[in-house]
């Protein structure tokens, strides 16, 4: 497994393209088995997610190939309803495709999805949903069995708002008979990105990005040429790099509307923020100030995917912070290895509390899951001295050309295979 080497204690400083978002690029390509036409996601980043996601679609027997930075999915082909235990666990975001291919085959049998592990991350929401659209499940040896013989619209309402629920009832609604309502709907922009991406093939969804999803049932879907929105959570992970190593980084291609939550924090931070257009701005040019607590919240509050890039910004800022993790019970587990670099932190359930530190030092740490690994390397990069974070194959689920981007802006970075 590959790993990082790093030198730590250099400003950054340039500019950086945001990628597309994978929380966007993964249920739009599962929802490319929906119509038998030919399908065109543009820019999708080179991530070990979406290679997975591209393999899945090659099990259900779609042509599902790069072209560039394309993908072109055609489904015409699709024969098989069953998602193979390995590709399911490699990728949680498999179980996004029982509404599609439950919606095509009136049959869909998957492996309980893995992906990061950061809690228990339960799919009983999803499954509720489909059953009120008339699915039967049954559940054996670690299989969704899903079936029916229609998918008939209804009313259905989230016990929490659940992004991946949300989405997967919507794929499985769009071709439904009748109209289908979601209440208590995930509000993530994600969510509002498959809509558009749903009605650009010809669907009728309405009201994503707020709490109530209405879907209008249509009996057939064409292909589409969509571009998705911009990786917010890419583009969080470099301004709070830039935050903590100082330095002026330009993101190009962002959309600061959908960063509110961390651009405020930023600010208070001390950092310099400008927007104008698709471009973000920041400069940090003295030690951060922390705040004075972090809550994760569904969208718009801070999202969870940032909390421990956050985390690590509080680690050398002058002043204390908690931090409180309400969506995944376990995703702390970079907190340790943070500790070896030196970092003052305690948690206590599912909160840190942390006491922020002149510097951090280079040490060797290991990345657990996607996110905490991405701050290990921000943390590594703002430290004094060398580091090293092993198991970047987390990293590389959700960050293309981390590295080269890195680099591209002054950082002291390169990878390693091991
Ligand atoms: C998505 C994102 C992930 C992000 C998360 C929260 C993708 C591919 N992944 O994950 O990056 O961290 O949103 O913003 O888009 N829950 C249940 N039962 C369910 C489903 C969820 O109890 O059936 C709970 C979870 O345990 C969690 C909360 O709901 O506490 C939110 O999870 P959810 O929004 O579903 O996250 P994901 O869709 O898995």
């Amino acid at each position: 497994m590959d790993k990082y080497i790093i030198n730590g204690g250099r400003r950054l400083e340039g500019q950086v393209r945001v990628q597309t978002a994978k929380n966007s690029v993964l249920p739009i390509l599962a929802a490319s088995v929906l119509t038998d036409e030919k399908v065109t996601v543009l820019n999708v980043p080179d991530i070990t997610d979406v290679r997975n996601m591209v393999k899945i679609l090659g099990c259900l027997g779609c042509r599902a190939v790069y072209r560039g930075d394309d993908v072109i999915v055609e489904s015409s082909c699709a024969n098989n309803c069953e998602i193979p235990r390995a590709l399911a666990h490699e990728l949680r975001s498999s179980v996004f495709l029982l509404g599609s291919v439950i919606s095509r085959f009136r049959r869909a049998k998957i492996a309980y999805p893995g992906g990061c592990d950061i809690g228990l991350r339960p799919v009983d929401l999803h499954l509720t949903g489909l059953k009120r659209l008339g699915v039967k499940i049954t559940e054996s040896n670690g299989y969704i069995v899903c079936e029916c013989e229609r998918l008939t619209g209804n009313e259905i309402m989230l016990d929490c708002p659940s992004v991946g629920a949300t989405e997967n009832i919507m794929l499985a609604a769009v071709r439904a008979e009748g109209t289908t309502v979601i209440e208590n709907a995930a509000r993530e922009p994600e969510i509002e990105d498959l809509q558009n991406f749903l009605n650009s093939m010809g669907a009728k969804v309405r009201g994503a990005g707020s709490g109530t999803v209405v879907i209008e049932g249509v009996k057939r879907l064409g292909g589409s040429v969509y571009q998705p929105i911009a990786d917010r959570i890419e583009a969080g992970t470099f301004l709070i790099a830039a935050a903590m190593c100082g330095g002026e980084v330009e993101l190009c291609g962002a959309n600061a509307e959908n960063l509110s939550s961390l651009l405020h924090k930023l600010r208070e931070n001390g950092c310099k923020i400008r927007i104008k257009n698709d471009k973000i701005y920041l400069r940090s040019e003295r030690r951060p100030v922390s705040v004075k607590s972090i809550e994760t919240q569904p969208y718009p509050g801070f999202p969870t995917d940032l909390q421990a890039q956050m985390t690590a910004l509080c680690c050398v800022s002058s002043g204390n912070c908690i931090i409180t993790e309400n969506l995944f019970e376990t995703r702390f587990k970079y907190v340790p290895e943070l500790r070896r670099m030196g970092a003052d932190i305690t948690v206590v359930d599912r909160s840190a509390f942390v006491r922020g530190v002149e510097k951090l030092k280079g040490a060797v740490t290991v990345a657990h899951d996607l996110r905490g690994g991405a701050a290990l390397v921000i943390a590594a990069l703002a430290a004094e001295g060398d580091s090293e974070v092993l198991d970047i194959s987390h990293i590389d689920r959700g960050y293309a050309r981390f590295e080269y981007k890195l680099l591209s802006l002054g950082a002291g970075i390169k990878r390693v295979g091991v």
